[in-house]
């Protein structure tokens, strides 16, 4: 229970990676704020989940997309839980399309999202991790595409090279603070979102990975975990969870 008493605030919460990590600091003693976008029913079965596993939780909706929307869900977490100790910004979409054919929505929504919404998060989080004098967590989930790029994903590989830039700069405003910025890549993993590629492509992809294997969500819970529950001299660092598939 390393994460007894702690207030953890999960974007992107209903389903995928961001369900095994609420539930996975659940069970290491955290109370978890359930984020979503549109998918309720899913959120509640992440808090039935996190419940089942002996945790304590509360869902919110939320758009990252929208500053507003983000400050309600801090204030979810400080009324029901009186602080917020960490933050996962792992809400994410995708909407693949080569650049010759992208429309600017599919650039725009996929920015908004997966990036502004990251800094709305901590934005809004701000105040109340800096009253945290015990250590505060900001875990920013990019991918390995942000670091090698995809093709038909320019807007996507930029959303997610931008959390890079954005987890090093954060991590150097906050090391005095003792606040740790960390961004997790993860490779390609069993979740709705990579559900959707042709089987092809799927093959190619895990020809590719060392490890022969697709990641699974909790393959990602145990990295956050790690890097939320102790870890305390680790900041600004970029860790790939992949099996392999993008070596330095
Ligand atoms: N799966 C992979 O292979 C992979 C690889 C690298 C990186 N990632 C990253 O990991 C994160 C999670 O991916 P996943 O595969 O678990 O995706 P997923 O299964 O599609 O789940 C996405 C989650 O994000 C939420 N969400 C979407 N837009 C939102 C918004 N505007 N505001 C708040 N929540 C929003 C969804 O809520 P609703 O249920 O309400 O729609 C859902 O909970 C993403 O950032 C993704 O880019 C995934």
């Amino acid at each position: 229970m390393l994460l007894k008493d702690k207030t953890a605030v999960v974007t992107g919460a209903s389903r995928g990676i961001g369900r095994a990590v609420a539930i996975e600091l659940a069970k290491n003693g955290a109370n978890v704020i359930i984020n979503y976008s549109g998918n309720e029913a899913a959120a509640l079965e992440t808090l039935a989940a996190v419940e089942a596993a002996g945790g304590r939780g509360i869902v919110v909706q939320a758009n990252v997309a929208e500053m507003q929307s983000c400050e309600q869900l801090i204030k979810a977490a400080l009324d029901n839980f009186g602080k917020v100790d960490i933050l996962i910004n792992n809400a994410g979409i995708t909407r693949d399309n080569i650049a010759a054919r992208m429309k600017a929505e599919e650039w725009q929504s996929v920015l908004d999202t997966n990036l502004t919404g990251a800094f709305n998060c901590i934005k809004a989080a701000m105040r109340p991790l800096l009253k945290q004098k015990s250590g505060g967590r900001i875990i920013n989930i990019s991918s390995v595409v942000g670091l090698v790029g995809g093709i038909g994903q320019t807007n996507y590989a930029a959303a997610k090279a931008g959390i890079i830039g954005l987890t090093k700069s954060l991590a150097r405003e906050l090391a005095g603070r003792n606040i740790t910025v960390n961004a997790v890549a993860p490779g390609y993993i069993d979740t709705e979102m990579t559900a959707v590629l042709p089987e092809d492509l799927k093959a190619t992809i895990m020809s590719q990975v060392p490890l022969g294997r697709m990641g699974t969500p909790e393959d990602i819970a145990e990295t956050v975990v790690f890097l939320c529950a102790g870890a305390s001299y680790i900041t600004g660092q970029v860790i790939a969870v992949d099996g392999g598939l993008v070596m330095h």
